[in-house]
Order: C-alpha cells, then sequence, then structure tokens
C-alpha cells in the first residue's frame, strides 16, 4: 500500500476545528517523517477513508467497564466532580440511564439531576460512590463547582428515544436446538410507525411486566390487600397489584425501601441486618436479595404498604440490540433475547424482561416500546468501506441487522463475521440465515468459534488471532470494526486481541498497538455495543 500523507483533506466530513485537531493531532502522534511513519504502521491504518465521528478533545482513561471502581476513582483523583462522578459511572455509555456517562455525571454535579441511582451496570457500588461524592461537596458549591461543558457534539445528550408506542408482539421463537443450556429467542414486535423510527444499530426499549406469581408472593407476605390503592415511584396511583406489576422494580430493592423494612422490623436484630443491607455494610447478607427474599428473610419486618412502594425504585425499561434492518422488514422490529434464568436461595428466578418476552408475552398483544438511538453504533457512510463484526451469543443481533441492510443497498463492501457460542449443534443462532448469507457471497468471511464442542475453551479472539494477517490487511484497508455482547469479559479480551493483533503484524509495541486501536476508536472505526 502507497503512504499517503497524514493530513485530513478539506473535503473530508469535520468541521474546520475538528480537522485542524485531528491534523495537530496525527502530526503529534505520526511526525512529518514517512520513513518512520512506514516503520511505524500506523499510517496505513489511519489512511484508510475518511473518519465520519465526532471529536472528543479531553482523555477519560477511567472509560473501561472491566476496571474495578476503586481504580477507575483513582484516575479520577484531582479532576473536577463531575469527571470523578464519571468514573464512579459503569462506562458502558449504554444508555439505560437515559444519558452517556459523561453526561449524566455532568447532569447530577449541577444539580439538574437528583436521581443517584440511575446507573444499571454500576448498580449499587455506583450509586454509592454517587452519593459519597455529592455529600462531600454541600449542593451550592456543587452546581458553583461544575463548568458548563463545552458545546461539542461528543458532550450533548444523543440519546433522546422516540415516543413509545404499543407494537404488536408476534412471537419469541427460541433459536437454540433442544438440548442446549441456553435459551436465546427471536423476538419479533410489529407496528406500522416501528421501521420508520429505527435504523440499524439502535436498540429498542422494551417495558416489560414483574411474574405475576412474584407480585402474588409479595402480596401474600405483606398480608394486605391487592386491590387497595397505592401512590406509585413513576407519580401514578394504581392498585397494589398492578403497582408491583407494572410501576416497581421488586428485582433490585433500593436503598430507602430496605431502609423501610429495617424501621419497621420488629426484631432488632432483623432490623440491624437490614440497616446493614441498606448502607452497603461489605459482606451484609443476603447478597443479592429482591423483594420477595427480603420479606421470606426477615419476617419481623412489617413495612406501611404505601411507605414501602413509594419507597422502591420505579421499574425501567430494557434495551436490546436491534436485529433486523427496516428496508428488509417493514413495519417490524427483531430482538436477539437471552433468557435469564437462574437459581438462587432455593428460588428460580427470572429476568423481568427476557422472562416476560420467553414466558409470558402473549402473541398479538400490545407492548410498549421504544426507540433508542444508536450512540456511535452505525455502518460506514461509505457503503464500499470493509466491516468486521465481532459478535458472540447475543451480539450477533445488530449484525443480523447490519447484513440485511447492506444487502438491501446493494453495498458493496465486504463483510467478515465472528461469531460464537457454546455448541455448534445446539448454539449456532440464525445458521441457516448466516450460512446463506455465505453461500452468496454477501458475508465474505463468517469465522465460528463454539466454546464448548472441545475440551478447551475457544472464542472469537482466538480465531481472529488465528486469522490475524488477513485481519490486519482488512484493518489495514480501512475496515470499520464492531464488537457487540457481553461488555466485562468479551469485550475487554477481544479488545486485548485486536491490540496484540496490531501490535504483531504493525510491528509496534503494544503501548503503540492500543494508542492505534484508541486512535481507531476516536475515527469511529472501532464501535463497540456492549453490554
Ligand atoms: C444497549 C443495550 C443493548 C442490549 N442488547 C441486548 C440484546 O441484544 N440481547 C440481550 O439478551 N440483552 C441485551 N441487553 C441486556 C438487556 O437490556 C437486559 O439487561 C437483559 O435482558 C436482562 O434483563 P432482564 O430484565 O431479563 O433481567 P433482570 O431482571 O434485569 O435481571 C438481570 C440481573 O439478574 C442477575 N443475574 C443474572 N444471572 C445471574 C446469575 N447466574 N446469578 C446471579 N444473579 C444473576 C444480575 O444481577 C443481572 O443484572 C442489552 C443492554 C443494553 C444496555
Ligand atoms: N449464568 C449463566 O450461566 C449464563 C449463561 C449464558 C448467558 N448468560 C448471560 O446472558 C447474557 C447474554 O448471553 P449471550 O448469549 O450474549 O452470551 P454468553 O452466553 O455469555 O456467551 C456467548 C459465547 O461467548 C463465550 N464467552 C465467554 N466468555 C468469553 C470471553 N471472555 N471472550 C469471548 N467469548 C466468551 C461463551 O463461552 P462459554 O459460556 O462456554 O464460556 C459463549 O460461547 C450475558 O449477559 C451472559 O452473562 C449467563
Amino acid at each position: 500500500m502507497s503512504y499517503i500523507a497524514p493530513v485530513v483533506p478539506d473535503n473530508s466530513p469535520f468541521s474546520p476545528a475538528q480537522r485542524a485537531w485531528l491534523n495537530g493531532l496525527l502530526a503529534g502522534l505520526l511526525g512529518t517523517d514517512a520513513a518512520a511513519l512506514t516503520t511505524a504502521g500506523m499510517e496505513t491504518i489511519l489512511a484508510a477513508p475518511a473518519p465520519a465521528a465526532p471529536v472528543e478533545s479531553e482523555e477519560f482513561p477511567w472509560h473501561d467497564p472491566a476496571m474495578p471502581l476503586d481504580e477507575r476513582m483513582k484516575l479520577a483523583e484531582g479532576r473536577p466532580l463531575e469527571r470523578r462522578m464519571m468514573a464512579a459511572m459503569g462506562q458502558l455509555d449504554c444508555g439505560q440511564c437515559g444519558y452517556l456517562c459523561q453526561t449524566y455525571a455532568e447532569a447530577v454535579a449541577r444539580g439538574e439531576e437528583k436521581s443517584l441511582t440511575r446507573c444499571v451496570p454500576g448498580g449499587k457500588e455506583t450509586a454509592r460512590t454517587l452519593k459519597e461524592l455529592a455529600s462531600a461537596t454541600s449542593a451550592g458549591a456543587v452546581t458553583a463547582a461544575v463548568a458548563v461543558p463545552p458545546k461539542i457534539e461528543a458532550t450533548s445528550p444523543p440519546l433522546a428515544p422516540s415516543a413509545p408506542l404499543l407494537a404488536q408482539f408476534e412471537g419469541a421463537l427460541r433459536l437454540n436446538r433442544e438440548g442446549s443450556e441456553k435459551d436465546t429467542r427471536h423476538v419479533v414486535f410489529r407496528h406500522e410507525n416501528l421501521s420508520p423510527a429505527y435504523k440499524v444499530g439502535d436498540a429498542l426499549g422494551v417495558h416489560a411486566t414483574n411474574d405475576p406469581e412474584v407480585v402474588a408472593a409479595i402480596i401474600e407476605r405483606l398480608g394486605v390487600s391487592a386491590s387497595g390503592e397505592v401512590d406509585c415511584p413513576d407519580g401514578t396511583r394504581r392498585a397494589l397489584r398492578e403497582a408491583l406489576l407494572e410501576a416497581c422494580d421488586i428485582g433490585k430493592p433500593s436503598d430507602q425501601a430496605i431502609e423501610v423494612l429495617a424501621s419497621r422490623a420488629r426484631d432488632s436484630s432483623e432490623a440491624d441486618r437490614l440497616q446493614a443491607l441498606a448502607e452497603g455494610y461489605p459482606g451484609a447478607e443476603p447478597a443479592n436479595a429482591d423483594l420477595l427474599d427480603l420479606l421470606l428473610a426477615f419476617p419481623s419486618a412489617q413495612p406501611p404498604v404505601e411507605e414501602l412502594i413509594l419507597a422502591l425504585a420505579r421499574l425501567e425499561p430494557r434495551l436490546y440490540s436491534i436485529a433486523s434492518s427496516p428496508k428488509t422488514h417493514p413495519g417490524e422490529v427483531h430482538l436477539t433475547v437471552a433468557t435469564v434464568r437462574y437459581a438462587m436461595r432455593g428460588r428460580l428466578r427470572k429476568g423481568v424482561a427476557s422472562g416476560f418476552l420467553a414466558e409470558r408475552a402473549q402473541r398479538g398483544s400490545p407492548i410498549s416500546v421504544f426507540v433508542k438511538p444508536a450512540h456511535g453504533f452505525e455502518l460506514p457512510k461509505d457503503p464500499n468501506v470493509p466491516i468486521v463484526m465481532i459478535g458472540p451469543g447475543t451480539g450477533i443481533a445488530p449484525f443480523r441487522a447490519f447484513l440485511e441492510d447492506r444487502r438491501a443497498t446493494g453495498a458493496g463492501g465486504k463483510n467478515w463475521l465472528f461469531f460464537g457460542d457454546q455448541r455448534r449443534e445446539l448454539d449456532f443462532l440464525y445458521e441457516e440465515e448466516l450460512e446463506a448469507f455465505r453461500r452468496d457471497g454477501l458475508l465474505t468471511r463468517l469465522d465460528l468459534a463454539f466454546s464448548r464442542d472441545q475440551a478447551e475453551k475457544i472464542y472469537v479472539q482466538h480465531r481472529m488471532r488465528e486469522q490475524a494477517v488477513e485481519l490486519y490487511a482488512w484493518i489495514r484497508d480501512g475496515a470499520h470494526l464492531y464488537v457487540c455482547g457481553d461488555a466485562i469479559r468479551m469485550a475487554r479480551d477481544v479488545d486485548a486481541a485486536l491490540a496484540h493483533i496490531l501490535a504483531k503484524q504493525g510491528g509496534v509495541g503494544l503501548s503503540e498497538a492500543k494508542s492505534q486501536l484508541a486512535e481507531l476508536a476516536r475515527a469511529g472505526r472501532y464501535q463497540r455495543d456492549v453490554y
């Protein structure tokens, strides 16, 4: 490949300020010595088609979901309050809180957002750290201390969801064969206004309801009427049964709700244990208890029902990466949903939304859904740019959508998919479709990693390393890289594998390879949708 000078062209899709910044960055990273550039290998990666993503001017070294909270907080030490608050977030930019990690932290620090419990991946750990940071700074000082962020595209909340609409639930077909340990469903919703509302890469928010059996057991334990009206955490007033089904988070009782139980426990040792749980003492038991677990474990707690319900957090919708292209399935949205089921303290527990979709939603019934636009997870603007998609398990979802979309638009770019799951015979999700895409050439390459078909685990990143030479050639030719699925284990290991491949094939050190990867991400050529 010939050398291309590291200057962002005038006709690239950047503002003059962004172009100047990028040119400065490239000059700083690469210098002007073309020979040196060739040995570094960086120019061939960055000289690929012009990136389209907005540019962030500030580094967030803690912005890594795999990094433990205390390490993230250390990296943010000495930074302004909103940055320390950002370091306390789950670092997924998943949008479940309605913001990005950065913008949620800024809104809290400025006093515009009062709720400190919105970060789903961060959970209680994040909520507690935010509480500590907020209480260490008086409210007035907080607001005054926070500089208004510069108005660059990357910091304004880009996640405004579409208005909810009642879509018809068409079914949840099991994708795993009989005998699989997993239960992954292909879910279809229909509504004529759905397909115009989304593009591939977006997610769908689903308002599910709690399990009626668990709700009935809670009401029985409370010993009250199911039809008495109560005020709900979402501001509505409903019969107790409906409140518990539709409006309250009974899976993860809030600290306030646990405090209500503690304050109404007649047995002092139960009260102490509940108080320790509410305050998050390390080792406080029972860990990961849902509301029913607590009511059963602390029989002396007799809370006033109104008070308890109002102290619970509200039941939030769940997000799912959209698995269909609106061009291929007008009026429909498809999802790929892993059903969460596990045993704890002798009870089978089920995920609220995944359990609802797999077991309780009735075909033809209306369900409230909304489209959540993607934050930096989209196909290249240029249809001829090659793409590499890495999506084991439910991570396949957006890539089915990407492939359908590229087929529908006749995009000429090459497509490479790395997919994996437990067993080929049982868990090859969308096998017929993917094999057909491969046969007819839409899928240029399909590399598979079935982890439990042999004694040693084989994961997607092992296949990537096996194909390092070709993968590096694709990256050099301007391919965009996409990763979707599990954030904590898979995405971290895939990231490490990519850095290793850039280092080995480009003949550079690991830290240089990591910088190259970070630069690819900044340029919009390495995008992740992980959860
Ligand atoms: C942007 C985005 C896209 C997503 N896309 C998808 C997708 O395409 N497909 C998909 O399936 N999911 C996807 N998710 C995840 C999805 O939103 C839900 O989090 C997931 O379905 C679980 O929700 P639930 O209501 O079924 O379970 P919940 O009721 O929320 O229960 C889940 C909780 O149960 C607990 N738990 C689970 N397993 C165990 C265990 N073995 N032991 C102990 N505790 C356990 C954990 O605390 C976990 O947080 C996505 C998330 C985001 C943010
Ligand atoms: N509690 C459970 O037992 C259980 C089981 C399945 C899924 N889940 C949860 O369900 C959700 C969705 O599941 P999913 O279908 O998307 O994915 P998944 O079942 O978690 O994983 C899909 C594939 O990725 C493999 N994998 C595991 N660790 C990996 C790593 N570090 N790097 C690369 N690949 C790795 C898995 O192998 P192995 O599983 O063989 O290691 C499997 O083959 C996830 O949040 C997951 O945590 C839980």
